[in-house]
């Protein structure tokens, strides 16, 4: 029987948000020394991935090889010191001549590329959209021909399609064997998108462009609404551009609340290395890891919306659902009610608050009230105990 890639939705690190093109063997070692030391892997999350501007160029015969200065001893090397910490390697490159920043892409050396990535010991592929034509065809025949190659090396490579929702990506990408696809312009970390929206999004624009989305994933094929900002506070290299200065706490515990909901991927962009409390205690909350890493692979849908509150729910493989309720609204707290029997509960349930880790308190035969501050996300898990 063939392995399911990504029957779950992948957990990790990448370079992107934070560093941009200041990525180094030697950081790659550290994050991955972070990652277990600061109890991220027993949490869960396995990849390091490398984003853009890794590249050196390509040899005289097209293999590509890594910037010599950012990584001297070649990429295997890397990839091998991931692997020695139990973690999995992740590369990026581009389904077009050129990188979005311009490195060398993969177009006319699909079989090479992918050839080379598996010698080195690539875990996971990440393959951007830049420079690639408009239309929709173009699109898919290329990730088609690029992701065949990959799984000729007969290596298990993860394939992520960074096409950002403008060719539909959740219509093709499982037909072409993508595990997951950007559904959203790049994240920034901020709130809302206000003025920094210029082909990227805050993140409550990048969640109401999940609506509707909910049908296409499932094991091995997941919607991406790209990464996690917890914890960037505004330092990140590429997710602080245009004046996008960080988030609150509160907004933060929404972002890995919601993301775990909706099955996104879980790939953290801070600096692991040095975590504050809070991000720590955020990044590692796993009894909603556990919601987002749920075998059913059910993304969730939102279910209620009147002005600022909107109610997200998610089934689980238990029978049980994760609901979360979150309020928009910039200065007002807000009641938000949620009748059980609309989801199909119709005994007595019990209602684990997914933040507080406690059980909560409440009348089995009332609507589940609770009472949520600006910008926060509750997340329960509502259990039929009859
Ligand atoms: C655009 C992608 O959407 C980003 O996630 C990142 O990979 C950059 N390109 C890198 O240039």
């Amino acid at each position: 029987q063939k392995e399911v890639l990504a029957a779950t939705p992948p957990m990790g690190w990448i370079s992107w948000n934070l560093f941009e093109g200041n990525i180094s063997e030697s950081i790659v070692m550290e994050l991955a020394d972070a990652m277990v030391e600061n109890g991220l892997k027993e949490a869960g999350y396995e990849y390091i991935i490398l984003d853009d501007l890794w590249h050196g160029g390509r040899d005289a015969n097209g293999k590509v090889f890594p910037d010599p200065h950012k990584f001297p001893n070649g990429m295997k090397v890397v990839a091998d010191y991931v692997h020695s910490k139990g973690l999995k390697f992740g590369i990026y490159t581009d389904i077009a001549e050129y990188t979005c920043a311009g490195m060398v892409g993969s177009l006319g050396y699909e079989e090479m590329d992918a050839q080379t990535y598996a010698e080195w010991g690539v875990d996971y592929i990440k393959c951007d959209y830049c420079h690639a034509p408009e239309d929709l065809w173009t699109g898919i025949e290329r990730y088609e021909k690029f992701i065949k190659a990959v799984r000729a090396t007969g290596r298990p490579m993860v394939f992520a399609i960074c096409e950002w929702g403008q060719r539909a990506p959740w219509l093709w990408g499982a037909k072409v064997d993508g595990q997951l696809w950007r559904t959203t312009w790049d994240l920034r970390d901020t709130w809302e998108h206000g003025q920094y929206n210029n082909g990227h999004n805050g993140i409550m624009e990048a969640l109401d462009r999940q609506v509707g989305l909910e049908k296409f994933a499932g094991p091995g094929r997941w919607n991406d609404p790209d990464m996690l900002v917890i914890g960037l506070n505004g330092t990140g290299a590429s997710s602080s551009a245009n004046g996008a200065n960080g988030c609150t706490v509160t907004e933060y515990e929404a972002q890995f609340g919601l993301w775990s909901l909706l099955s996104a991927p879980l790939l953290m962009t801070c600096d692991i290395r040095n975590m504050d409390a809070d991000t720590k205690r955020i990044l590692t909350n796993q009894e909603l890891i556990a919601v987002n890493q749920d075998e059913l692979g059910k993304q969730a849908s939102r279910i209620h919306k009147d002005g600022a509150e909107e109610i997200w729910a998610k089934p689980l493989a238990d029978g049980s659902w994760a609901v979360g309720f979150l309020n928009r609204d910039n200065d007002k707290k807000r009641k938000i009610a949620l009748d059980i029997a609309q989801l199909g509960f119709d005994g007595q349930v019990k209602v684990r608050d997914l933040w507080l880790h406690k059980d909560l308190d409440f009348k089995p035969s009332a609507p589940i009230k609770l009472t949520v501050e600006p910008h926060q996300c509750r997340v329960v898990k509502i259990t039929s105990i009859k």
